[in-house]
């Protein structure tokens, strides 16, 4: 039971904390926050760590039936999930399907919520200073964070990740709009998805409405987002 799994923490970022187990193992505690536009907008989000936990460890498991390899370990059936403990490769793996966002600023020639002729996926660097600018790959292998396999791996599994979210997103009347991969290294090299997948790191829209985070930064409070992250899971099956 993890629930009696004990870690110390070593990092604390906005949207989580994250537990030493031991060598192998570390504890994501999802708390009940939600922030926006760099941690500018702060609010107490009363059910939304479960809730985001929840998410999370269903998308990896749905995504290790199709041999997505991933860090989910266990799920306290709350707010921790336990995860293997990976080198994290500090790089931000987006995919989108339709235009939003910062795609939208950068390339206004484009219509908003246009649907793209195949999804375009894109690399950031994680850097909060640097507010997490695109970066090209020649720049990833130019610093070396990834070698050319990893980074070919990378993409092939955000796209494959792709597929399978929007056909299950479809089957139940949900549109994925674009999200948002995290990935880390493995003691053998693997390339392993890790983090999280919830509707901090996606946009999903039903009729129109988001059911993810962009509720909260175009105004709407804590308590309308945490009951569209109910609503989400609802929709989706998600106990
Ligand atoms: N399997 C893993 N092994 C090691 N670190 C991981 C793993 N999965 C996720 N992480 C890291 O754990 C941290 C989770 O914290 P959190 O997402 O709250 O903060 P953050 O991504 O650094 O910043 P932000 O507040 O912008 O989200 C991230 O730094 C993430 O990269
Ligand atoms: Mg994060």
């Amino acid at each position: 039971m993890i629930g009696s799994w004990v870690g110390n923490l070593i990092y604390e970022g906005k949207a989580k904390r994250v537990y030493r187990v031991n060598d192998e193992l570390l504890i994501m505690e999802f708390k009940d926050e939600v922030t926006a536009f760099d941690g500018a907008r702060r609010e107490n989000a009363p059910g939304k760590g479960r809730l985001a936990a929840a998410q999370t460890v269903f998308f990896m498991r749905l995504l290790s039936k199709y041999g997505i390899r991933n860090h989910l370990v266990d799920w306290d059936g709350d707010r921790k999930v336990l995860v293997r403990s990976l080198k994290m490769i500090p790089i931000e793996v987006i995919v989108r399907n339709y235009a939003y966002g910062s795609f939208l600023k950068r390339m206004p020639l484009i219509k908003p919520m246009t649907k793209f002729s195949r999804p375009l996926v894109e690399f950031h660097l994680k850097s909060d200073e640097l507010h997490d600018p695109l970066i090209t790959s020649d720049d990833i292998i130019e610093a070396g964070l990834v070698n050319n396999d990893q980074l070919s791996e990378m993409v092939d599994t955000a796209l494959k990740v792709n597929t399978i979210l929007s056909n299950f997103m479809m089957s139940k009347g949900l549109t994925l709009v674009d999200f948002k991969l995290e990935f880390g290294i493995d003691k053998l090299g693997n390339v392993v998805l890790a983090d999280e997948l919830s509707g901090d790191t996606m946009r999903v829209l039903i009729n129109n409405k988001h059911l993810d985070k962009e509720l909260f930064r175009k105004g709407a409070s804590a308590l309308e987002l945490v009951k569209a992250y109910e609503e989400m899971n609802r929709l989706l099956g998600i106990p």
